[in-house]
Parts: C-alpha cells; structure tokens; sequence
C-alpha cells in the first residue's frame, strides 16, 4: 500500500504536459482487437488502467509490449473469447472488450465489470446495443455469454448517451456488413478518437461528435501507428492544482476545446485561462472566488471526471458553490475527507452546497476512487501542514506518477509506503 505525502502551502509554477487521454488510449486498446496486423500507440500513459487492460489482451491471446510510451499490440494469437475474470473486475472499460471480440470471434463472455465504486454502473445500454446488432445473451451466475453466430448490421437507440457502450457498439460494428446507425450516441472527444482510428485502420465510420454515429461494416481492417488524443481530465486536474495554490502553470499537449467547461469554470473563480497553441495557461488570483452552479452532465456539459477536483478547490474559494452530479449517483465520497479537512460541505441527494473556508488543515485520508483521489491531492496541496493520502494505487489508475508532475511544478509531495507513514 503506497500513499501521497503533502506539506501544503507551495504555489504551483511551471511547466507540464499531459500525455493520452485514459479514456481513449482504453477502447483504442479494446479496438486492435479488429485489424489484420499490428497496432502501435504512442504517447500511451504508464498508469495501471492501460496496463490492466494490455494484461486483459494478453490473456486473450495477444502480444502487448510496452516501451516508454509505446504500446505496441500483435493480435495474431487472438483464440480466446473468455475474458479473465480478476483482471476484467479491476476495470469497468473490460466491458467494451465485447464489441471487438464478437467482432472477430463471434462469441465472448464475461463477468460483471468492476472499475471505480462511483455507483451502480449498470451494463443494460452495452447489452442492448449488442442484441440490437442480432447478439444473443444469456446471464449465468454473474457471467454474461453472448453468442454472435448471427450478428448482422442494425440500428441501435440508447436511452442515455453512455460513453462505454457507444464504443462496444461501434466495435463491435465495424467489420459487419451493411450499415449500423447509433442513435442518442456519446458525444465525447473520446468517440470521436476511436472513430479516427478505426478509419484510419480502414474502417468506415461518421458522425461521431454528434448523436447519430453510422457505422458501414468493412471486410477487414488494418493494423496502424496511432497517437490518441490527449487527456483531458489530467489536464483539468494540475489546472486546479493551479488554480488552488494561488499559482501559475502552463499545460502542454492539451485540448482548450476539449476543457470549455473547465476553463469557463476556473476563469468564473476568477483565473486567467488562456489557449496558447496547444497548450493552456493559467494564472490564478490570490483568491478563489465561488462559481454559483456546476453541473455534470454528458460532453459537451461539464464533465463528471472532473466534479471532485471542482469541488476540492472550492472548498478554500470565497463564496458559496453549488455542485449537482448528475451522471454517477455515488461520486461524492470525497466531501467526508474534505469536511474533516475543515471544509463547509452540506450535501443532499446528489447536490453539494459548499461555503468556502479561509484554508484547510493537513490531514490523514484515503482515496476512495481515482478522481476523488486526486481530489484529495488537491486540498492537501493548499492545506496547512501535513496531509497523507492513501491508496495511492486508486489515483495511478488514470494518473502517470502524479507526484513526479506536481513535484516538477513545486509541490512537496512524495510517495511513500504507508508501512513507513
Ligand atoms: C466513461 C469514462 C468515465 C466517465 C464516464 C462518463 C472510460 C473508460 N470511462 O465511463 O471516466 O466518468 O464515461 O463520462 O471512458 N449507464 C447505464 N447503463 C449502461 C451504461 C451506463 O445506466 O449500460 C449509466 C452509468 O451507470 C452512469 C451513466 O450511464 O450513470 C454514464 O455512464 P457511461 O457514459 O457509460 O460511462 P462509462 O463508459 O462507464
């Protein structure tokens, strides 16, 4: 068991970039199940989320290589259709893994997902795109059979735009003949990443980005070299680190158009936020200053992934703030640690209302999930004295050694083993 030691009190200053985005560098990995030959990506985070998933491909048959940013995926031993069940209950993204297995193999199974406990997280929308697409299904004992003999091309209607099973469905479309049209789809820059590297293997998808997604199903497709897009959720994060610590960072390798609500949000607290080709630089005031209303919501809405990091900073911003997550009913684990911290955090339902204190106190906590667990980070980095965060392991899910990052930007913060804490 590893943690985060942070003395508080240092303002961020400097320079760092962020490298591809977790939630697109998943299903790209989910995707080089479908080509005839080999998938390298680069820019690839070292965070245990994409390792996980290589070690998923790997017991289905694959050749994962890692080297320095370089993932590189050989599926020509691609047999299995079982995926394993304790590395598939370690992350949620295994699901979407049905898509590009039924796509190839024609059968898959798997046991229920796991992945962060921010809800319940049901699967009903990734199953009903698939039996949309002629898959039959049959639940066993917590294990999910499908049987894809006579999968054929289909229109699918989601009731919500899930991220995860507009992806499945995308997959497990591409190599179908006939045409695919998804409707009420995702609209993450993460679709439409998986859609420029599915063409790009030679595949024939449009429309992600928008609510209708058609797929045309291609006979086979090719292995390619593939850089993701980068990570827009890290990026928001070391912009709050920023932002929190009265500070001035420049984050290189980031998307302002992927972070419109983020930046809008961080400039309403009163930081100067501005694009500078390809990068984003904050410059932050001596005061947070209170946003009336944040929202989570589906892309282009304020991003759920980036709620706990939002509201950790506004714990010390002048004012009252007001937080409603809406997409994941259980994403406020959080608040317990930050009251403790000294925070004025009411919650009801799935609403915060929080009055902004003049500073926190460095504490003992634990990360209950990845991005609760960076928001932790965050306070402990404006806090007074010492704080621990353990669980370090939840945080390097989707962050590559985040205290190497924030350390570089002026932070005391150092992992340690907690047998030592
Ligand atoms: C993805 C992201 C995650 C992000 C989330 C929302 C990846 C690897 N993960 O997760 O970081 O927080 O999008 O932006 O990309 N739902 C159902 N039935 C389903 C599927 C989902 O009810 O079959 C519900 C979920 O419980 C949740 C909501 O839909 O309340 C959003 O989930 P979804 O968009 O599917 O998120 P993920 O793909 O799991």
């Amino acid at each position: 068991m590893e943690g985060f030691h942070v003395v508080g009190g240092e303002r961020l200053q400097g320079e760092t970039r962020v490298e591809g985005a977790k939630n697109a560098v998943l299903p790209i990995l989910a995707a080089a199940l479908l080509p005839e030959g080999d998938t390298v990506l680069s820019d690839c985070p070292d965070i245990r989320d994409v390792h996980a998933m290589a070690g998923i491909l790997k017991k289905l048959g694959c050749v994962c290589g890692w080297n320095n940013g370089e993932m590189r995926v050989c599926n020509a031993g691609l047999r299995h259709w079982e995926m394993p069940d304790e590395l598939s209950k370690q992350i949620r993204s295994s699901i979407f893994l049905l898509g590009p297995i039924l796509g190839r193999l024609r059968r898959a199974t798997v046991t229920y997902p796991g992945g962060c406990e921010i809800g319940l997280r049901p699967i009903d929308l990734h199953l009903k795109g698939l039996k949309a697409l002629g898959v039959r299904i049959r639940e066993d004992g917590g294990v999910i059979c499908c049987d894809g003999r006579d999968m054929r091309a289909g229109d699918v209607y989601f009731d919500y735009p899930s991220v995860g099973a507009t992806e499945n469905v995308m997959m497990a479309a591409a190599l179908l003949s006939g045409i695919t049209t998804i409707h009420n789809a995702a609209r993450e820059p993460e679709i439409e990443d998986l859609q420029r590297f599915i063409n790009r293997m030679g595949g024939r998808i449009e429309g992600a980005g928008s609510h209708v997604i058609r797929v045309e199903g291609v006979k086979k497709l090719r292995g390619v070299d593939y850089t993701p897009i980068p990570d827009r959720i890290a990026a928001g994060t070391f912009l709050c680190a920023g932002a929190v610590t009265g500070g001035s960072v420049l984050v290189r390798n980031a998307r302002f158009n992927d972070l419109i609500p983020v930046c809008d949000k961080l400039r309403e607290m009163g930081c100067a936020v501005t694009e500078e080709g390809g990068a984003i630089r904050l410059t932050a005031p001596e005061r947070l200053r209170a946003f009336s209303l944040l929202q989570t919501q589906p892309h282009p809405g304020f991003p759920t992934d980036m709620q706990a990091q939002m509201l950790a900073i506004s714990c010390v911003a002048e004012g009252t703030s007001v937080i409603v997550e809406n997409v994941f009913e259980n994403r406020l684990s959080h608040v317990a640690d930050l009251t403790r911290m000294g925070a004025d955090i009411r919650v009801s339902g799935h609403t915060a209302v929080v009055r902004g204190v003049n500073s926190l106190s460095g504490m003992r906590m634990t990360a209950r999930d990845l991005r609760g667990g960076a928001a932790l980070v965050l306070a402990a980095l404006c806090a007074k004295g010492e704080s621990v965060v353990e669980r370090a392991e939840l945080v390097d899910r989707g962050y590559a050694h985040l205290e190497s990052a924030l350390s570089r930007l002026g932070a005391n913060i150092e992992r340690i083993s907690l047998r030592e804490a």
